[in-house]
This record gives structure tokens, sequence and C-alpha cells, in this order.
């Protein structure tokens, strides 16, 4: 088998079928070069009669492929950064259109309702734990102005220049915008810069769209990527290395505990089973792995939601491992209220109830012990309207504290 680093460039690239339209592989396949043949009718030559015929003798040339509504590479959607992004706006807002995301961005989720919750007023200190795309800090940082800042944390290497270089070139220097790159668990290492504390704090947990859309990532399981989920790819171990390492026993409590998966058990056997044979290096090999054991154990009429479901707790469970979601989250919401000025706004949005159970659980002992005055009894969900153009806020649950005077 190829590494799987050579593996996951775009379905087709550097097929024998592009060498042999190209006329390499056939000079080694059948010797003697395309070119020969384009000789043999010169191209005026050719009429409606003989058009079969000369057909067979005329170099192949490939019709040139539809290229559809947008660029189908990664790489080509990547426009961020490039000045050319401008032309692509009114191509950008025909995939929000259809309720996409495009490629490369990220759609802040509930913006209205953490505005209301947060309340930023000028000369405020706010964090943005989680600042991702920047989506809801682009929201919150005019309301700080003037006088106030906004510290903004995020784990990934990757992402966070790119997030930062947009939000500078958007006009917000160092002296409004604090960027860091760390994990929000590291909450106490801000204490000599944050001065008295927050007035605010947004985390907005889990991955963001250009996270999920970067094939190299390995966080979906949509499109060959290497068996990554890291959302710092430097430090750690990939949920492939984290396959190696489990035993049967070991990765159906994980799959069990992480996303409550019904089919935890079939799965881990055919994981382990497999991994032994072959070592579970790619997103699709895990993907292939989880739908022949949805077929083996589904039932026919559910078959597609119950192996979406499956495939999509699945890789949920190996991100939440290999990146310790919940104790990093845990230890966050410890930290949390000794970093919050009297009378502060925290709303926290997750994606998953795990995530929701650990926030719903601090706030409310938070409360009982009067750190907070009060705090979401349910959580919101995003509008109708938001779940229609935005799929992704689906599963969003925000919940919110207030900090005691
Ligand atoms: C859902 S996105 C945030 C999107 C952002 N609110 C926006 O509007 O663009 C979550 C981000 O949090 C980051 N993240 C997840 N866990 C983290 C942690 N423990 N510490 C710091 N950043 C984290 C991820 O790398 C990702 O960029």
């Amino acid at each position: 088998m190829d590494p799987p680093t050579k593996r996951w460039g775009v379905r087709g690239e550097g097929s024998h079928l592009r060498e042999l339209a190209s006329g390499k592989l056939r000079e080694q396949l059948i010797g003697g070069s395309s070119e020969r043949s384009e000789q043999v009718v010169p191209l005026g030559y050719i009429s409606g009669d003989n058009q079969s015929m000369t057909d067979e003798l005329q170099p192949h040339k490939r019709r040139v492929r539809y290229q559809g509504a947008n660029p189908r590479r990664f790489q080509d959607k990547y426009k961020e950064l490039n000045p050319a992004a401008a032309a692509h706006d009114s191509e950008l807002q025909k995939v929000r259109a259809r309720g996409q995301t495009p490629a490369g961005t990220h759609r802040p989720i509930c913006v209205r309702e953490i505005l209301e919750i947060l309340a930023p007023k000028p000369g405020e200190t706010g964090l943005d734990a989680t600042l991702g795309f920047g989506g809801h800090a682009l929201e919150i940082l005019p309301h700080l102005l003037p006088g106030g800042r906004l510290f903004a944390l995020d784990v990934d290497p990757i992402e966070l220049p790119r997030t930062e270089a947009r939000l500078r070139a958007a006009g917000f220097g160092e002296a409004v915008l604090l960027v860091r790159r760390m994990n929000f668990a590291g909450l106490p290492h801000l204490r000599p810069d944050m001065g008295e504390g927050f007035d605010l704090v947004l985390a907005d947990l889990g991955v963001s769209s250009m996270q999920i859309d970067n094939p190299a990532r390995g966080f979906t399981y949509k499109v060959e990527g290497p068996l990554d989920l890291r959302l710092n790819p430097q430090r750690g171990r990939s949920a492939a290395a984290l396959l190696q390492s489990l035993g049967q026993s070991e990765l159906a409590e994980l799959l069990r505990e992480n996303s409550d998966e019904p089919l935890a058990e079939a799965l881990a056997r055919a994981i382990v089973l497999a991994g032994r044979v072959t070592p579970i290096l790619t997103t699709t090999l895990l993907a292939d792995l989880v739908r022949r054991v949805v077929r083996a154990e589904g039932a026919a009429d559910t078959l597609e939601e119950d192996t979406r479901g499956t495939l999509q707790r699945t890789f949920q469970a190996l991100r939440i491992a290999v990146n310790d979601e919940f104790k990093v989250l845990d230890q966050f919401l410890a930290y949390l209220p000794s970093c919050l000025k009297p009378g502060a706004r925290v709303a926290i949005l997750t994606f998953h109830s795990g995530e929701d159970r650990r926030v719903k659980k601090a706030f409310q002992a938070g409360q009982r012990a009067e750190i907070y005055s009060s705090v979401a009894q349910e959580p919101i969900r995003a509008s109708f309207e938001e779940r229609r153009d935005n799929p992704r806020s689906s599963s969003a649950k925000l919940r919110w504290a207030v900090k005691a005077d």
C-alpha cells in the first residue's frame, strides 16, 4: 500500500488514465508516440463521413471537465488571504444561500443571542477563548471600543495566524486585540496580563468549518485524509496512533463514554481486528470499516441515517479523545470564576451533550456557591432561520452565567 501521505490527493490526481491521455503511459504500453497518429490524417481533412474512422486516429483529447459553481479542490477554495477573493464574493453568497459554508471560512453561530448575553460595552475587557475564524470576535470588538480590549485564544497553529492576519488587516491592532496561541485550559497563564479580570467571556467549543473542510486535518470522514483529528497537530498523538494503542474493550469504552455510541462493541471489535492486518491511517479506511459494521448490524430502512450518525459519533469520539476535550473544558470551567470581574457575563456554546452537561453542572454548582448570581436554566438553541441557513448550528446549545457582584 502507498504511504498515506501520498494518498490524500484529490480524487483522480496522478491517475494512470491522465498519463495515458497525455501519451506518456501509452508510449510505454503500446510503443511509438501519439504525435504519429496526428500525421496520418491532417486535421483539415476530417469530414462528417470519415469522422468515426479519423476519431480513432486522432490523439485523444480530454473534454474540458465541468468545474461546477465552485472550485473542487480545497487548495483552490482557500481564498481568504488572497486579494482575488473579492471576485468570489458572489459565488460565496450563492454557497451560503444553499445553506453551506464556503470552504476556508466559518459562520459564527447564535451571534445575536451571544451579543445580548455578553452585552459588550466601551472600555470593557473580553475573552474569546476559541477565536477560530474570528467571526464572533469581529462582532464583539467594535462594541468594546473605545478603550476596551479582547483577549483571543486558540490552540490551532495552522488557522490562528490566518485569523490574526485577517483581524489585523481589518484594523484591530495589538492594543485592542491580544491573540495568544494556547489552550483555554491554561487560563491562569493570562493572569499577569488580564488586570482585574474579564467583563465578558465567550467559548464556542469544538472545531471550526475551516478545520473540518481541510482534508489534511483528518476531521471529516467525507474526504480522504490522514486520520489525525488534532486541533494542534504539533502536540500529542493522532487518532491513527491512538487507535493502534487501544485494545477492543478500551476502544468500546471510549466510543461509549465520548459519544454514547450504540454500536460501540461491534465497532471496536471490527476496528481492532482490521487494525491488526493494516493500520488504519486514513479517514476513508476508518469510514469504510464503520459503514461495513453498520450494514452488518443495522436495519435496512434506516441504513443511511444510521451510517451517517455512527460515522459522526465515531469521528467525534476520537476527536474528543485525542484533544482531551472533556478534561480541558473541566479545567477551564474550574478556573473561570477567578478570572471574572463582579457582574461579568459568560456565554458557552457547545455541540455535544457531554460538553453541555459539564457546562450546565459547573454553572449550577457556581450558582449554589453564590459565585454566579444567575445562570441559564435551559440552553438557548439557534433560531429556525439560522438552522435552516446554517445546518451546522442545529446541534448548538448556548448557556450563560453572570458572576455575582
Ligand atoms: C467552533 S470554532 C470557533 C469559531 C469562532 N467562534 C468563530 O466565530 O469563528 C472552535 C475553535 O476553538 C478552538 N479550540 C477548541 N478547543 C480549544 C481549547 N481547548 N483551547 C483553545 N482553543 C480551542 C478550535 O481550534 C477552533 O478554532
